[in-house]
C-alpha cells in the first residue's frame, strides 16, 4: 500500500521498526534524539545494512517536533505514512500528532505504539477530534491508527457514480423497452384517426 512512498518515523531506537517498515518499500525519514549518539547511529546504520534498506532510510538526529516541522518545512516535505512512537508521556504524542498532521499526505495514515500509555492515546483521540477517522489494534502495547475522512468521503463519491451508472443504464433499457409499445400505440392511434376520416369522407 505504501510501496514507494515517503514515510516518517518519530522514535527508532534501535531501528527494528524502521527496518520492517522500509522492508515494506517505505522510503523513510527517521527522527530520534538517539541518533545523535555516534555508537546508536552506527548500530541503528548497521542494522539497516545488514536488512539491506539502508539505501531507503535516511536517519535524523534530533526531537519531534521540531524537527519534524524543519524537515517538512525545508524540503517541503509531505508523508504518506507516519509512524508516531516517540516519547510516550504526555504531552509529547499530542505535540507530535499536532507537528505531523499538516505534513501528512490527503490519504495518509498515522499509526500510534504503544496505546497502553495514556500519553499515547492523546495523539490519536486529537486526530479523531480534528475528523480523521480512527481504529485500534489490539496488539500486546495496542496500536491506533488514523487516516482522513476523505476516504469515506471517496467511498460516498464512488458509490454515487456506481448507483448514477445503474440509474442511467436502468433508465436507458427502460426506454428501449417504453419505446416499442408506446410507439406501436400511437401509431395505431394514427392509424385509427386516418381511418375514421378516410370513412368519413
Ligand atoms: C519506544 S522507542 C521506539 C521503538 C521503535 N519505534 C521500534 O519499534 O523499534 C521510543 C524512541 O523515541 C525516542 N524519542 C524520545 N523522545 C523523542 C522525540 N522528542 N522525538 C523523537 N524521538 C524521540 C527515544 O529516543 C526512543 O528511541
Amino acid at each position: 500500500m505504501f510501496k514507494g512512498k515517503r514515510g516518517l518515523e518519530v522514535g527508532c531506537w534501535m531501528g527494528w521498526s524502521a527496518c520492517h517498515v522500509a522492508l515494506a518499500g517505505v522510503e523513510l525519514d527517521v527522527i530520534d534524539p538517539i541518533l545523535e549518539q555516534p555508537e546508536s547511529f552506527q548500530s541503528v546504520r548497521d542494522s539497516l545494512k545488514r536488512a539491506g534498506v539502508l539505501s531507503s532510510v535516511r536517519l535524523i538526529p534530533g526531537y519531534s517536533p521540531g524537527k519534524v516541522e524543519e524537515l517538512a518545512e525545508q524540503e517541503q516535505r509531505r508523508w504518506a505514512f507516519i509512524f508516531i512512537d516517540g516519547d510516550h508521556e504526555s504531552p509529547h504524542p499530542l505535540n507530535d500528532a499536532k507537528a505531523c498532521e499538516p505534513f501528512a499526505e490527503d490519504d495518509a495514515l498515522i499509526l500510534f505504539h504503544d496505546l497502553v500509555s495514556p500519553g499515547v492515546a492523546e495523539g490519536l483521540e486529537y486526530l479523531k477530534r480534528k475528523g480523521w477517522n480512527v481504529m485500534i489494534y489490539h496488539t500486546m502495547q495496542i496500536m491506533g491508527v488514523a487516516w482522513r475522512a476523505m476516504l469515506n468521503l471517496l467511498s460516498i463519491i464512488q458509490i454515487l457514480v456506481f448507483f448514477g451508472r445503474f440509474l442511467l443504464i436502468y433508465a436507458i433499457f427502460a426506454e428501449i423497452w417504453a419505446e416499442k409499445p408506446l410507439r406501436s400505440i400511437s401509431k395505431l392511434k394514427l392509424l385509427q384517426k386516418v381511418h375514421k376520416q378516410n370513412s368519413i369522407g
